[in-house]
């Protein structure tokens, strides 16, 4: 398939979304970071795509009062800026279906487990290695999968894989999992480029 022209969502640091867009500056993505758009006006994300140049917006509860208005200026501004495919990197609210359909399903999201364990509502930041620790596994990872109108549900598309180590809090294995995160979430676009992966 042709260059991926990618529209991220998301709420806080951004360092997956960084991640993505380091890989099509240097060529190893074959994509076009075409627009940001976070719910929250002090996120990291947003100051990140201020300081690399490419668009943003700030979409929230607040900027819009109801979730309909809200879909349709998410849906309004990535067409605008001729994104197709949605890239969820830490994005806090659960995607409205509006969003979803218009763009044909071709919407990605990270998580920090192996799904389809540790994930679901309130299943979000160290809640995640906290639960992966309570529960003694001994390895756990990143997966990248399709978003649906439920959390962490859609089809998966790929999965790297930590260990967990004798002394781990859920802090060390945040930052663990995190790094694979950035190599994983490039891999499966370049896959998705290549034809490897079909979305
Ligand atoms: C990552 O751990 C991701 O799996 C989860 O939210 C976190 C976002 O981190 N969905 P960042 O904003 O990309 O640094």
């Amino acid at each position: 398939m042709a260059t991926l022209n990618l529209g991220f969502l998301a709420s806080h640091g951004g360092s997956n979304m960084q991640a993505i867009i380091d890989a099509c500056n240097s060529g190893k993505l074959d994509g076009k970071p075409c627009c940001v758009i976070s719910n929250n006006s002090a996120s990291g994300a947003l100051d990140r795509s201020g300081k690399e140049g490419i668009p943003w917006n700030h979409i929230s509860g607040h900027t819009h009062s109801t979730p309909e208005a809200e879909a349709e200026a998410i849906v309004d501004t990535f067409s605008r800026y001729g994104v197709d495919t949605i890239i969820l990197a830490g994005y806090m609210k659960i995607l409205s279906p509006q969003v979803i359909n218009y763009f044909n399903g071709r919407v990605l999201n990270i998580h920090p487990a192996l799904l389809p364990k540790f994930g679901g509502k309130g299943m979000y930041g160290l809640r995640v290695h906290e639960a992966v620790l309570k529960a003694g596994d001994k390895e756990s990872g990143a997966t990248v999968h399709l978003v649906d109108s439920q959390y962490d549900r859609g089809r998966v598309l790929a999965q790297m894989k930590v260990p967990v180590v004798d002394g781990d809090t859920p802090e060390s294995l945040a930052a663990r999992v995190l790094a694979v995160e950035h190599i994983l979430y490039t891999n499966t676009l370049k896959r998705i480029v290549s034809g490897g992966i079909e979305i």
